[in-house]
């Protein structure tokens, strides 16, 4: 299949949260052309019923493919992907990359063998959770705990907004105050959100923890799913579609702005 060297990787989350995946794939591959698109008709995912999302997010995914033509689209979203990653690669024509808890790399590091999953409510009751935990993390007690503040709370952080420090640490505390929560070394940020929000949660943490999310491991997929399709010679300037826009989409503009994203669309 020859694609043109302009066709852009959509990204695709409910919020800002998959800018946490852009970031690194940007850094890996700094030619990529970008479409960016956050679903904020339907923010929150974490709080919606598998129905709702296994209806939603396919469909959605499929007008923005039509619209942007991209050669490869990455559910930068661990609630969408999942729950519905097999419906969107079902839809679409194009190659689908997905975001998934790092369970895998916090069981290879974990030195206590107790590792707390942070996500949505939605992500943490998962099957998709439970198989990662069977395969990956057989030895270990995996604690999970689901916050929908939390994805807020980085909203709040992009638009340029004061934090409450209380968040994160409740967030945190919902693994803590687990039995064995004691002994946790190693969070997951099984939410896009999250990364955005590490170092809050530093902050917050009573001891010192581990953080893991996937960003990384992400780019070097989309570097490899992308093989030798060619790139712009130059950086392009990238474009945020939002599938609603509100108040709040302008004081977003100049965080989306440091991540390479300078016009904003409506879908
Ligand atoms: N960023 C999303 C995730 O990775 C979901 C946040 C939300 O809309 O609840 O799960």
């Amino acid at each position: 299949m020859t694609v043109s060297p302009d066709a852009p990787v959509l990204f695709f989350d409910s919020g800002v949260g998959g800018l946490s995946i852009l970031a690194p794939a940007r850094a890996l591959m700094p030619n990529m052309p970008v479409v960016y698109a956050a679903d904020r008709a339907g923010y929150p995912y974490g709080t919606k019923s598998e129905a709702e999302l296994m209806a939603r997010v396919p469909a959605l995914l499929g007008r923005l493919v039509e619209r942007y033509r991209p050669r490869m689209a990455v559910i930068a979203c661990n609630t969408a992907s999942t729950i519905a990653l097999a419906g969107v690669r079902a839809a679409l024509d194009v190659p689908v990359v997905g975001t998934v808890p790092a369970i895998k790399p916090a069981a290879l590091q974990s030195k206590t063998r107790v590792i707390g999953v942070l996500g949505t409510s939605a992500t943490v009751r998962q099957p998709y959770v439970d198989r990662l935990a069977r395969e990956h993390g057989a030895d270990c007690t995996i604690l999970r705990h689901g916050s929908a503040a939390l994805v807020d709370l980085a909203e709040a952080k992009l638009r340029g907004e004061t934090l409450d420090p209380g968040i994160a640490r409740d967030a945190l505390a919902g693994l803590l105050d687990q039995r064995e929560g004691d002994r946790m070394d190693m969070v997951v940020l099984a939410c896009t959100h999250f990364p955005l929000v590490e170092e809050e949660l530093k902050a917050g943490a009573p001891r010192p923890l581990t953080f893991l999310h996937g960003g990384e491991g992400i780019a070097r997929r989309i570097a490899f799913l992308n093989g030798d399709m060619p790139w712009p010679d130059t950086p392009r300037p990238g474009t945020a579609v939002f599938t609603r826009i509100d108040p709040d989409v302008p004081s977003l503009a100049p965080a989306l702005k440091g991540f390479g994203l300078e016009t904003i669309e409506a879908l």
